[in-house]
């Protein structure tokens, strides 16, 4: 995701060390809301953020070193086990934009981190 000058979202925001600030604030607003929290109940956050982190730097146009389950994967059991539905996603991506709005990312290129996690949903969501 990139704007007119060609710089990505990840170097608007300040490359690697901004995305420390950005995933704990993204988190911070996850653990916050009551309608999603319990998914994370029995997650390692250390290592959660550490994922996010690369996540994160993947989705915003940084380098792409994501080595992770995909996201089919990673969300099967969630599905599956514990209802996750669209009504999630939409919080997590309204989560993820308010924090990059925090963080003085310009709205069009907010809009297209968004479209971005949009186009992940159904996979997120094993359909
Ligand atoms: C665009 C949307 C989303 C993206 C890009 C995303 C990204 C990720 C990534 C990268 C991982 C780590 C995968 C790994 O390497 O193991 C992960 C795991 C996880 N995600 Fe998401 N996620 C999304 C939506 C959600 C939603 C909506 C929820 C719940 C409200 C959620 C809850 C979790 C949990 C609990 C884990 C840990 C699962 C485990 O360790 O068993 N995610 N996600």
């Amino acid at each position: 995701m990139s704007d007119e000058a060609g710089k990505t979202v990840y170097e608007q925001l300040g490359g690697e060390p901004a995305m420390d600030a950005a995933v704990k604030l993204f988190y911070e607003k996850v653990l916050a809301d009551e309608h999603i929290a319990r998914f994370f109940d029995q997650i390692d956050m250390e290592k959660q953020l550490k994922k996010q982190k690369r996540f994160l730097t993947m989705i915003t146009g940084g380098p792409n070193n994501y080595t992770g389950r995909s996201m089919r994967a990673a969300h099967r059991k969630l599905v599956q086990k514990q209802g996750l539905d669209d009504s999630h996603f939409d919080h997590v991506v309204e989560h993820l934009g308010a924090t990059l709005t925090e963080l003085g990312v310009p709205a069009h290129l907010v809009k297209g981190v968004a479209d971005a996690a949009e186009s992940m949903r159904d996979d997120v969501l094993n359909r």
